[in-house]
């Protein structure tokens, strides 16, 4: 079957093709009009006289609306001038739909209407080229750990406990017992880490969280790669690598989408092996000259965050962070009994952490008093605990929440817009 999309134009220059899609713009002048068409590859413009094209599809003018879906037969050129670098003299239009009067114009309109617009706002240029981009990023993500022998291990969405703490859990009823919806898939992914040595989780996270940020959603995607004898700097190694080749793949695959976006590139080629590595100890000390009034022992806020990490211009890596404020599945740092072996990635630009991970604590009476320490029992992790018991190994792993890249990579303000139909506190619908 062949089919014809506007992004591949140039391979069908010369041809009479037919191509499908939605009336973008409208624009008429006397004997010629011309037709943006989108079919959500690109956008074409469709040039209809009375000369070429028939009386029938030259008199859609006055009947065609915005988004009304048409088919349309023409010659493809190259046009310099118009938008896409292409052109098409149009033959024959066949209108699918009429659209009724379409409820997104070029006026600007409020946030909170278009996301009540959502299904239809993701139309838009912008909205699309953010979700390309979102989907190289997702390829990028597969590629980069199939490629380096990792197996894809599928965690449960239903669970029976927390694993980032309680409370962010979202509780639902499972056949007269509670369930939470996964906050991570990591505690599977350490099982699998035993069973295939390098594996990866891929799938959607949930987390109740009550403060309306930039940053949080309340169900977004996380890749979570688990790694059976990797140590701290074995981790941060290849944390520094998966998010030079995502940036990478995007500048590779998707210059015209952030153009769209107007984003600075030169930020994205920056993006380079080695990153800056910092324990968080030295964090404080970056805050603290920064004039900022912090005690060790704090966790950093997104304002602190972003004074971190504007002082480089890549993402930086923060260690060994103390152990009170991370979860209690991270190993103890044998060289001081109050800090984890933890690491958080910080983007740059202000746009705070997308990697959170840690080594695992593979010593099964730390990992007990950690639980109990939790207000939890042995009994509610006694899988896990498991793991300890039948071969502990020394292992590590991360969690890349996916939006919080978009965000970053595509620089927008507001993680609201990186995910096709976005989940936060206030809002379910569309
Ligand atoms: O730092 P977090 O909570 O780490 C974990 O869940 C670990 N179990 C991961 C692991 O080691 N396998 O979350 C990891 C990442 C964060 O760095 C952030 O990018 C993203 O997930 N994230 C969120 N993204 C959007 N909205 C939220 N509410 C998020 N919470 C975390
Ligand atoms: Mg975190």
């Amino acid at each position: 079957m062949k089919e014809y999309f506007i992004q591949n134009a140039k391979a069908f220059v010369g041809e009479t093709v037919t191509l499908k899609g939605w009336a973008y713009n409208v624009r008429k002048s006397g004997k010629i009009w011309f037709l943006l068409l989108r079919d959500g590859t690109g956008i074409m413009q469709c040039v209809v006289t009375s000369f070429d094209a028939d009386e029938a599809s030259f008199a859609l003018k006055d009947e065609i609306t915005l988004e009304s879906s048409v088919l349309v037969t023409g010659v493809v050129k190259a046009e310099p001038r118009s938008p896409g670098g292409y052109e098409m003299l149009a033959h024959k239009l066949e209108l699918v739909a009429i659209a009724e009067e379409y409820p997104i114009s070029k006026k600007d309109h409020g946030i909170d209407y278009l996301m009540d617009n959502r299904h239809l706002w993701l139309r838009s240029k912008r909205q699309n080229a953010i979700i390309r981009i979102r989907h190289t990023i997702i390829k990028a993500i597969r590629d980069f750990f199939d490629a380096r022998d990792f197996t894809l291990v599928d965690t449960p969405i239903f669970q029976k406990a927390a694993t980032e703490g309680v409370a962010t859990l979202f509780a639902t009823e499972y056949f007269g017992e509670k369930a939470y919806l996964a906050q991570t898939g990591q505690l599977y992914g350490e099982a699998g880490a035993a069973a295939f040595g390098k594996i990866y989780c891929f799938g959607p996270t949930f987390r109740a969280e009550k403060s309306k940020t930039r940053r949080h959603l309340t169900e977004f995607w996380m890749v979570e790669p688990e790694m059976a004898f990797y140590d701290l700097d074995m981790n941060m190694d290849l944390a520094e690598e998966f998010v030079t080749y995502i940036v990478a793949q995007v500048l590779e695959h998707r210059r015209p989408e952030l153009e769209t976006l107007e984003r600075d590139t030169s930020k994205l080629e920056a993006i380079q092996v080695p990153f800056p590595r910092i324990s968080y100890t030295e964090g404080v000390k970056i805050l603290q000259k920064n004039g900022v009034d912090f005690k060790w022992g704090d966790d950093f806020g997104g304002g602190d965050e972003t004074i971190i990490s504007s002082q480089f211009d890549r993402p930086v890596m923060v260690h060994r962070y103390p152990a009170a404020i991370k979860a209690f599945y991270m190993k103890r740092d044998p060289e001081n009994d109050k800090q984890v072996m933890a690491l958080d990635m910080l983007a740059p630009e202000g746009y705070g952490e997308i990697i959170g991970g840690s080594q695992r604590e593979d010593d099964i009476e730390k990992l007990i008093s950690r639980i109990k320490d939790d207000g939890a029992t042995e009994e509610d992790y006694s899988w896990y605990l498991d793991l300890r018991r039948y071969g502990s190994f020394p292992h590590s792993g991360f969690g890349l929440g996916v939006e919080r890249v978009v965000t970053w990579i595509c620089g927008l303000k507001h993680i609201r817009e990186t995910i096709p139909f976005p989940r936060t506190i206030s809002r379910l619908n569309p």
